[in-house]
């Protein structure tokens, strides 16, 4: 990439996330800063297929930095994962002249970014997604605030619970990591956590945490569930048989992905927009810009869609250890 940048498309793709919007603002006001045009492309990749476009000036993207959603919109396109749509991808990135491609996304958007840097076209991803789940980076835009908002709802739920004496048991989203629903359960002094990193032992994981807390003298009980250990309804229908009390089941749903960014999302969304740009501005591309002990480091794509992320399990006896009367530490 020796040639200078002029033109360059940014995108988000996949699930939306708080703080998405401030990482098209910061790319939009760096590409600004160095002389390049800046192209919104709509719809993510299906937009690059279609030719959906927006021009955009550091002007079109005041008052977004504190709106959730993306002005952008968003999708997962069937169509970029077949060879003809990602031809077509191509040429549009040609017909609008562009230097280069930056994807705010998660993993998915990151597949796409490679499979179009393999056809000449220069990316730079950005990770933003509610879940937590890329392997290169410690933190994705939108964790905390999709953190914040399960909590805020949990913290409702537990009044009606403590008032009613009654089980509940939520269901958080994660796609199949269990980031959120741990966070969340420390965060809201959850009675059990369900993740899909931790196998379930139904006695141990949730009759006995109920049973001991019982025996410590709560009469209301918070149970937490990762979308991907399964569904929070099936999980209530156990407790009812098993543990013997009725409880009250809530899906979150997509509640958890919207809202404005909080400090951290807007924060790191405005700094990981601006190092994108200024990747290709210094003549390199292909490559997620990631948070790393605070700061932020260039990992090439294909290396950084072969690196893992592990929930830490020390958070998980954390949070079992949280419990009045939890045996766990002295089992
Ligand atoms: O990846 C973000 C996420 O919200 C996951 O937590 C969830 O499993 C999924 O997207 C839901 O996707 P959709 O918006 O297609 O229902």
């Amino acid at each position: 990439m020796e040639k200078k940048i002029k033109r360059i498309g940014v995108l988000t793709s996949g699930g939306d996330a708080p703080g998405m919007n401030a990482a098209v603002r910061a790319v939009v006001r760096t590409a600004d800063a160095y002389g390049i045009e800046c192209i919104g492309i709509r719809r993510g990749w299906a937009g690059l297929i279609l030719s959906d476009f927006v021009k955009l000036s550091g002007q079109d993207v005041g008052h977004t930095l504190s709106r959730g959603g993306t002005i952008l919109y968003t999708a997962r396109s069937e169509d970029f994962m077949t060879e003809k749509g990602r031809k077509r991808a191509v040429a549009t990135c040609k017909m609008l002249g562009l230097d280069g491609i930056v994807a705010i996304g998660g993993d998915g958007t990151f597949r796409g970014a490679l499979e179009l840097s393999r056809l000449g076209i220069p990316t730079v991803g950005i990770p933003a997604t509610i879940d937590n789940d890329v392997g290169c980076t410690n933190y994705t835009i939108g964790f905390d605030t999709a953190c914040n908002t399960a909590i805020d709802c949990i913290d409702k739920l537990r009044d009606t619970m403590q008032s009613h004496e009654r089980c509940s048991v939520v269901e958080v989203m994660g796609r199949n990591a269990g980031f959120l629903a741990l966070y969340v359960g420390i965060a809201v002094g959850a009675t059990a956590v369900l993740v899909p990193e931790h196998e379930l032992d139904f006695q141990r994981d949730v009759v006995e945490r109920i049973q001991d807390s019982r025996l410590a003298g709560n009469t209301h009980f918070m149970i937490v569930v990762a979308e991907g250990v399964g569904s929070a309804v099936e999980i209530g229908k156990r407790i009812k048989e098993e543990v013997g009390i009725d409880p009250r089941v809530t899906v979150l749903g997509h509640i958890q992905r919207g809202g404005a960014p909080n400090a951290r999302d807007r924060e790191t969304a405005t700094r990981m927009g601006y190092y994108a740009v200024r990747a290709f501005a210094e003549g390199r591309g292909n490559c997620i810009i990631c948070t790393k002990e605070g700061g932020i480091v260039e990992i090439p794509i294909e290396e950084a869609l072969a690196m893992k992320k592990h929930l830490q399990m020390d958070r998980y006896e954390v949070m079992e250890a949280m419990q009045i009367g939890s045996k766990v530490i002295r089992k």
